[in-house]
């Protein structure tokens, strides 16, 4: 478990703070993504993705590994997922985003976990109902991305529990209770399901006898940290793994986009009026107090929450984000003004994301694993 008292805490069930991203690559212990390494992908690739130019996934472990096996020996396979504790928020969309880019460029198979049975342990009044059906929720929200059936698997824990957990058995076999309490800190309350759940989230690392590359947010390294330890033990290659930030609170950038957070999120079924209001009312603002002051000193984009969400995720433009960061900075584009571009930007995309979602739903079962 990190936890710095002063700043930030980074858990798979916590993140509070204002994280220090370079602290975390250090107590991690994971890789910066430097430019060498982008160089290689994109020689690889034949492009770079917006949010891995700009630093929006930042981190590695063994990303040159996947890429000498690529070149050496073909295919890898990719795996992600998501805890169904609810409805997905536009943070969630920033690993598949970079999923399906990456699917698309190494031509690779994707297997997207739903780990029903975590939100169930984790969350107090969870029901295994409910996280089921928040699990069929979210995967509309994936299968809208683009993904196709062909190449794209879906796995629910409790329903595909045949596919992973004769795979998890022989994982759990080879970890203790002292090797989760130092990653995670449980202590003598915590539930035992919680306790063998890392062994659930680490069985899709070996579903194909290749070795994965799994794109997450930070926070859910810890899980693959005990994946990658065991690896060996079991005859395996160590899952790379490619590491995003976490996609800011409206509040503010010291929390994160969060279903349990009130105010913090926009979800992928927000109507347009609903964004309009939630940016207007809620997010946070790198400008000054009046407009005299602004037009004077500017605004901060570093920590504007409507400007963080256009860099991250919603203007892949290149040159537009930078006419905005170098306006607001000037103090020639006002925090309204910001403003409604971000919710015109936000609205344009899940319009299109909530057609998508309803042609979704009819082709979910060809997603799902057998
Ligand atoms: P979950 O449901 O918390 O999140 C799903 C994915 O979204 C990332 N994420 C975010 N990314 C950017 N900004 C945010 N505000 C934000 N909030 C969440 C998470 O890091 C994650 O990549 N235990 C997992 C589910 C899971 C999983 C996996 C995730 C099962 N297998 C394999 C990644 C890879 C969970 O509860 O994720």
């Amino acid at each position: 478990m990190i936890h710095d008292n002063t700043e930030f805490t980074v858990t798979p069930w916590k993140v509070e703070g204002n994280i220090d991203y370079n602290k975390l690559i250090n107590q991690f212990g994971t890789e910066r993504i430097s430019n060498s390494i982008l160089n290689r992908l994109e020689k690889v690739t034949g492009d770079i993705h917006f949010m891995l130019k700009r630093g929006v996934f930042f981190s590695h472990r063994d990303l040159n590994k996947i890429l000498d096996w690529y070149e050496n020996n073909g295919k890898f396979f990719i795996y992600t997922g998501r805890g169904p504790s609810g409805n997905t928020h536009v943070g969630h969309l920033i690993p598949w985003v970079l999923t399906k880019w990456l699917q698309e460029k190494f031509g690779v198979n994707v297997y997207f976990q739903l780990s029903d049975d975590e939100k169930f342990f984790a969350n107090k009044d969870a029901t295994l109902k409910s996280t089921y059906q928040f699990a069929y929720k979210n995967a509309i929200d994936f299968i809208a991305l683009g993904f196709k059936p062909d190449n794209t698997k879906i796995l629910i824990n409790t329903k595909n529990a045949n596919n992973l957990y004769p795979i998890a058995c022989k994982i759990a076999k080879k970890i203790n209770l002292s090797n989760i309490r130092a990653v995670f800190g449980f202590t003598n309350d915590t539930n035992i399901g919680m306790i063998f759940y890392t062994a659930m989230q680490s069985a899709p690392c070996f579903i194909e006898d290749k070795p994965v590359l799994i794109p997450l947010g930070i926070d859910q390294d810890p899980h693959f940290r005990i994946t990658r330890d065991i690896a060996p033990k079991i005859g395996k290659i160590k899952p790379s793994i490619i590491h995003g930030m976490m996609m800011p609170s409206l509040t503010g950038i010291n929390t994160k986009m969060s279903t349990s957070i009130k105010n913090s999120v926009i979800y992928t079924t927000d109507i347009p009026n609903i964004v309009k209001k939630k940016i207007n009312k809620y997010a946070f603002s790198g400008g000054q107090s009046d407009i005299k002051l602004h037009r004077e000193k500017g605004g901060n984009p570093s920590i504007d929450i409507a400007y963080q969400y256009l860099r991250m995720f919603f203007e892949p433009n290149d040159m537009k984000l930078k006419k905005i960061h170098d306006d607001y900075t000037s103090g020639k584009l006002l925090s309204g003004e910001l403003k409604q571009m971000t919710i015109k930007k936000i609205n344009d995309f899940l319009s299109s994301h909530q057609k998508n979602r309803e042609k979704a739903i009819e082709k979910i079962d060809e997603y799902m694993i057998k």
